[in-house]
């Protein structure tokens, strides 16, 4: 027997209200915003069609939630109110006509606004002065949030202009902008706070703390979108108006309000703010239109819970509930673990999800999402869709805990948890083909090496055929090797490349043989790269096919040989050495060969080079792998570093072999315990040798000498310490003394050349002048010191002559170059 209608709007008004009171009292969503709307519409529905089952207290009957008790209640001298929703362009054209008809007009004129998701607030103030702030509450009766509101920098204190009314309320949106709710979620997620769900609940959520010092650490915004109660003063004759004065008195108010005519302007403005919702700094659930001159809404009125002149247009929801089908792992550039939640497709917002991301390991510790659970996601802006929480009571029976595998799945290496940190890793490092290929695409890009043309897709082709193992090898790519990767890349089936590279035909068709000799089963994708690997196994016939990409790829390639250290430094994708580190280290110690063996506490000498990204680069050139990867780069015929230069003259300030201890970061020690250490204890060996109580000896306080023994005992520290010693000695010999600027023997004399020198040439002899003081004129003058005449010297010899000036013929200059 099926449900009477009494008995089916019984259960949709315990689950609207179930999920409603959640939502206005705890900040806690149950269902989907666009799984509410569908029960408050049946409901609507049901109660049109048997109008005896309406109750007073049916949830189509009120707004909202009911005020919490921890405020103090405020009641609305102008209730707040609630507006309908239309789904359909339909609904939009019946609100339209529904007015027309009523006030008999033909051209009716809306102001069309956004409709942000926040909270709806009214903000009252008396002779000018913000006095109380309520949230909407139940619509009568709200909430006393004055305090968290004075919070809110662009809420006025007290208004700007003049000509307000004695007594005015303003109604607007409290909401969070998407980038301060991202800033907000990296923050929690950093310190295992609590994750919100989205800018809606963070907003709802500060608003609604009791200690006004916590919503002020969420940056929340607001925007006027009407009046409430108004006395002594009177406010514009049309809404648009109203707005343009709120906005004059200083109230934000959204650029994207427009006034636009019948239910065409609205259709359009509808479109158009769809399309630019992605982009928007904030998160809107629709648009809002209302009926533009106040006579015309007054003369319409209210129904139970929503003006007649206004409606909200919604949008396709940006949350959706869908299942998990998996969690998998990806691997990143640097290894990073992320889990991501293979979904049941689904479309929110207008586009397809099947995949979205949980951040971390923790974080799906803390949803607590298993496979098999259904899942509300969000996808909002161009933010990757995220699983956002589980819905508790659809669970399946025995969905188990997720943990983190302890392999990567990709290479098979151990995964590990850093060390302070929500980030796991894969260990692999460049033995990882996840990794190497992020690695060879970030090497080849256009800020690093710029090799032009080699996409992703060739770079995955190539690294799964084994051609491209580490960087090193695009340097040995052969034109044969494009050209079959093209071939393969292009083809669209086995059979079709069969076809292509003229594979004789055996009985059962090329691609069945194909995939035989590949040894493929029906569902595998991966024979592009086996029939890459293979070439020997086939004739590649690429007379016919297209050489360009090719031709300019080998010539990207050979062009990239010669490069920068700055550039090859950033192209090894080194953890947060970013272009700006590059060239610092670049600048400061010139050469490969001294960088990729230093210490990690010596790269802390470069000026804007902490900690974290001085282990990084100690951690990176520690690597064997890494260190093979460069060795096989530098063979010769494959890059070359053009700049190499002696370290900056600058890293000699201050680098005594105390500094190094500072830089090391060992407990305790001060540069002045450091001092003392090495007054007694000069250099590393002598530490390395040294007792605790040699440490006490020299002045450091028990405490820290023993921690430095204990220091030089574990994870390396000694060894370490002793390589920095001799890499810091081996800097000083190489870097030059601060060159002091001595008086050169030309100091302050102009030089003139001309004509024609044999021993070297005219830039030669000026850059050799130039060294010694010269400054080297084009010209004669009085002021010329002396000419230097090569052959077949014309005017300016005899204008020389003429003022009576030196001249030197090619061999004293030699001579005198020699002196010098
Ligand atoms: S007008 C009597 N305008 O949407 C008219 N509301 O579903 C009352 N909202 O409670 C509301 N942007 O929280 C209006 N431009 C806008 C809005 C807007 C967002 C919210 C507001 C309201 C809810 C109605």
């Amino acid at each position: 027997m099926s449900p009477s209608p009494a008995e089916c709007a019984e259960v949709l008004r315990r689950q609207i209200d179930e999920a409603g009171k959640a939502y206005h009292e705890r900040d806690e969503q149950l269902i989907p915003d666009a799984d509410y709307d569908r029960l408050v519409r049946e409901l609507e529905a049901l109660e049109a069609a048997h109008p005896d089952l309406v109750q007073a207290d049916s949830p189509t009957q009120r707004v909202g939630g009911k005020a919490s008790s921890r405020f103090a209640e405020v009641r609305h001298a102008v209730p707040m109110l609630s507006l309908g929703n239309a789904f359909s362009d339909e609904e939009v054209q019946d609100f339209v006509r529904r007015i027309g008809e009523r006030l008999r007009r033909d051209a009716l004129y809306f102001s069309a606004e956004p409709k942000l998701d926040g909270l709806a607030i009214s903000l009252r103030y008396e002779n000018g002065r913000f006095v109380q702030g309520a949230t909407r509450g139940d619509g009568a009766t709200g909430e006393d949030v004055s305090a968290n509101l004075r919070q809110i920098e662009v809420i006025p204190q007290s208004l700007a202009g003049e000509g307000w009314p004695q007594v005015l309320e303003v109604r607007g949106e409290v909401y969070m902008a998407r980038a301060d709710f991202e800033a907000y979620n990296a923050q929690a997620r950093l310190h295992e706070g609590k994750v919100l769900a989205n800018p809606r609940n963070a907003a709802a959520g500060s608003l609604r703390q009791l200690d006004p010092k916590m919503s002020a650490r969420r940056k929340l915004s607001f925007y006027a979108y009407g009046t409430g109660q108004v006395q002594g003063g009177e406010l514009p004759a049309t809404h648009s108006a109203t707005l343009a004065q709120l906005r004059a008195w200083g109230f934000p108010v959204s650029d994207l309000c427009k006034v636009v005519e019948g239910s065409d302007g609205l259709l359009a403005y509808y479109r158009d703010i769809g399309e630019r919702r992605d982009g928007l700094a904030f998160d809107i659930d629709g648009v809002v239109y209302k009926l533009d001159d106040r006579a015309g809404q007054e003369q319409m009125g209210f129904v139970s819970r929503a003006p007649r002149w206004a409606i909200a247009h919604k949008f396709p929801a940006q949350e959706q509930t869908t299942t998990v089908e998996a969690i998998e792992i990806q691997i990143g550039r640097t290894g990073a673990a992320t889990p991501v939640a293979r979904l049941a497709p689904v479309a929110v917002a207008g586009v397809i999800v099947s995949n979205a991301t949980l951040h971390n390991a923790d974080q799906i510790a803390r949803l607590d999402v298993r496979v098999g659970d259904t899942v509300i996601v969000r996808r909002a802006g161009d933010v990757i869709p995220e699983v956002v929480s589980v819905i508790a009571d659809r669970r399946p029976d025995g969905a188990t805990p997720w943990r983190m595998p302890s392999q990567c799945p990709v290479c098979g290496s151990e995964i590990v948890r850093e060390e302070d940190a929500a980030a796991w890793r894969c260990s692999g490092e460049l033995s990882c083909p996840a990794q190497r290929k992020e690695a060879i695409a970030h090497f080849a890009s256009r800020r690093a090496m710029d090799i032009d043309g080699l996409g992703g897709k060739y770079i995955e082709t190539l690294v799964d055929a084994g051609i491209v193992r580490g960087v090193a090898d695009l340097y040995r790519l052969t034109r044969d090797q494009l050209l079959q990767l093209k071939l393969v890349l292009d083809a669209e089936s086995p059979e079709a490349l069969a076809a292509q590279i003229g594979l004789h035909l055996p009985p059962e068709g090329s691609g069945e043989y194909l995939r035989r000799i590949l040894q493929l089963d029906g569902t595998d994708d991966r024979w592009r790269a086996q029939a890459l690997a293979m070439p020997a196994a086939f004739t590649w016939n690429t007379k016919k096919i297209a050489t360009r990409w090719a031709d300019n790829l080998i010539a990207a390639i050979d062009a990239s040989r010669d490069t920068t250290l700055e550039r090859l430094l950033f192209a090894l994708g080194i953890e947060h050495v970013g272009e700006s580190t590059a060239k610092a280290l670049a600048t400061w110690f010139g050469d490969l060969e001294l960088i990729r063996q230093l210490p990690w506490p010596l790269f802390k000498r470069v000026p804007d080079i902490g900690g974290e990204v001085a282990r990084s680069l100690g951690h990176f050139f520690e690597q064997a792998g890494n260190q093979d990867a460069i060795n096989a780069l530098l063979q010769v015929g494959q890059v070359r570093i053009t700049d190499t230069h002696a370290p900056s003259a600058k890293l000699r300030e201050g680098l005594d072999f105390a500094q190094v201890l500072v830089e090391s970061e060992i407990p305790g020690i001060t540069r002045l315990r450091a001092e003392k250490l090495v007054a007694m204890l000069p250099d590393a060996a002598a530490v390395l040798d040294a007792e605790a109580v040699r440490f006490v000896a020299a002045g450091l306080p028990n405490e820290v000498a023993l921690g430095l023994a204990n220091w030089l005992d574990s994870d390396g520290h000694g060894p370490m310490l002793f390589k920095a010693e001799q890499c810091r000695q081996q800097l000083l010999a190489r870097a030059p003394e601060q060159v002091e600027q001595v008086a050169g023997p030309l100091d302050g004399q102009t030089v003139v050349l001309t004509g024609t020198l044999a021993q070297m040439t005219r830039d030669e002899a000026k850059a050799r002048l130039e060294a010694l003081g010269a400054k080297v004129s084009g010209s004669v003058s009085k002021k010329t010191a002396f000419v230097v005449a090569g052959t077949e010297a014309g005017s300016k010899l005899a204008k020389a002559g003429e003022l009576g000036i030196e001249v030197w013929d090619e061999d004293r200059l030699v001579a005198f170059l020699a002196q010098h």
